[in-house]
C-alpha cells in the first residue's frame, strides 16, 4: 500500500531496515550467490523474494473439503501468492514479508474476544478454528493499490467464529487487532501506521456468508508472511481489510478505528469495497495488475461478488461511504 508519511518506500534499503536485518538479508544474498544491489525480480515481481521461502518455518499439510466456491479463473502461483506481500509489520518491501515474518512466533497463539458478547475470555487458536471443518475457498484477492491474485484459502466462515462469542444485540460492528511485538517485527520501530494494525466490519458484513477466517493455503498453514495463525479475507473489499495474524476480536456499539482510515481517511475508507467507479486520489481503481498476467483487467464490481453482496449497501452512496 502506498503511503504519505513517511516515504519509507524512498529510503534506501539500509534506511528501512534495521541494521542486523540488513547485514542478515546482505549475507543471504551473497549466500544465494547474488549481488547485493537490492531486490531482484526473478519471477517478474519488483521486489520479490529470492527463493526466502528457504527461511520460512515448516508448514503442516491440512485437511479440508472443497466448496463452490471458485471464480474458475487462474490461480496465482504459490510461490508469488507467498513472496509477494504486504505486511508493513515486517517493513513496506513487497518483499519484507517473506524475509522477516518467519521472525513471528505463532505457536502457542491466543485470541482475546471481548466487547458486547456472552462468551469473551482468552481462547487458543483451536478453541477458535474448529480445523476438523475448514473449507477451501477460492477467491479473487485485489489490493487497493490495483494489483490482484486468485488465492486457494483454507479456512472456516468467519460467521461460524463470530457465533461462539455470542454478540449481543449491542454489537454493530467487529474490529480485529494484529500481534504487535518489536522483539519480532522490526518494522513496528517505522511509525509507517498507529501501531498495532487494526480493522473492522460491520456487523452485518462479517455475518456474510462470504466473509471467511483463513488459517490455510494451497492445503498448507499459512505461512507467517500471508497472517498465520489466522488472517480475515473479505474477498469484496480490498486487501487491506484482510488482517492478519489476529490476536483480538473486539465487539463494539461503534465505528471502530481502523488503521488505514486512520492514517489516510481520505484515500482509505472504512468500508473499502471494491469498486472500478470510485478512485483512489492518486490512481484509478477502474483496473488492475493480475499477478502473472501481462495485460491489466477491468476490475468488477464488488470483486465479482456484486450479486452476493450489493444488497449489504442497499440505499448507500458509495461514493460518499467508500
Ligand atoms: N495486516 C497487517 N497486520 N499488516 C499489513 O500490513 N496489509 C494488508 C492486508 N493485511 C497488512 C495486513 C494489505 S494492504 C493487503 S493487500 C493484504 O494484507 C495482503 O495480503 P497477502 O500478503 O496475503 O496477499
Amino acid at each position: 500500500m502506498l503511503i504519505k508519511k513517511p516515504h519509507a518506500w524512498q529510503m534506501a534499503e539500509n534506511e528501512v531496515t534495521s541494521e542486523a536485518h540488513y547485514k542478515n538479508r546482505r549475507q543471504f544474498l551473497r549466500a544465494m550467490g547474488i549481488a547485493a544491489t537490492g531486490s531482484v525480480a526473478v519471477t517478474g515481481f519488483p521486489g520479490m523474494a529470492l527463493g526466502l521461502t528457504a527461511k520460512a518455518k515448516a508448514v503442516r499439510d491440512l485437511d479440508y473439503k472443497t466448496t463452490e466456491y471458485d471464480p474458475g479463473e487462474d490461480q496465482t502461483s504459490f510461490q508469488a501468492v507467498t513472496s509477494y506481500n504486504n505486511f508493513y509489520e515486517f517493513g513496506t518491501a513487497k518483499s519484507d514479508p517473506a524475509d522477516y515474518a518467519h521472525e513471528m512466533t505463532t505457536d502457542p497463539w491466543s485470541i482475546t474476544v471481548e466487547g458486547h458478547c456472552g462468551n469473551g475470555g482468552q481462547f487458543a487458536l483451536e478453541d477458535v478454528i474448529d480445523f476438523s471443518s475448514l473449507e477451501e475457498r477460492i477467491y479473487r484477492h485485489r489490493c487497493v493499490e490495483a494489483w490482484s491474485m486468485v488465492i486457494p484459502w483454507l479456512g472456516v466462515p468467519l460467521a461460524s467464529v463470530l457465533q461462539k462469542f455470542g454478540p449481543t444485540a449491542e454489537a454493530k460492528y467487529v474490529q480485529f487487532e494484529t500481534y504487535a511485538n518489536r522483539d519480532e517485527m522490526w518494522g513496528l520501530s517505522r511509525p509507517v501506521l498507529n501501531w498495532p494494525y487494526v480493522e473492522g466490519l460491520r456487523m452485518d458484513e462479517a455475518m456474510h456468508p462470504l466473509a471467511f477466517m483463513s488459517v490455510g493455503l494451497y492445503g498448507k498453514e499459512l505461512l507467517n508472511q500471508n497472517g498465520a495463525p489466522l488472517r480475515l479475507v473479505v474477498p469484496w473489499k480490498y486487501g487491506f481489510k484482510g488482517i492478519k495474524s489476529i490476536i483480538a476480536i473486539r465487539f463494539v456499539s461503534d465505528m471502530p478505528r481502523t488503521s488505514w482510515n486512520e492514517s489516510n481517511a481520505r484515500e482509505y475508507g472504512f468500508y473499502s469495497n471494491v469498486n472500478p467507479s470510485v478512485q483512489h486520489p492518486r490512481w484509478s481503481q477502474s483496473t488492475e495488475r493480475r499477478i502473472g498476467e501481462f495485460f491489466r483487467r477491468d476490475t468488477l464490481m464488488f470483486n465479482g461478488y456484486e450479486e452476493e453482496v450489493a444488497s449489504l449497501y442497499r440505499g448507500m452512496d458509495l461514493s460518499r461511504y467508500f
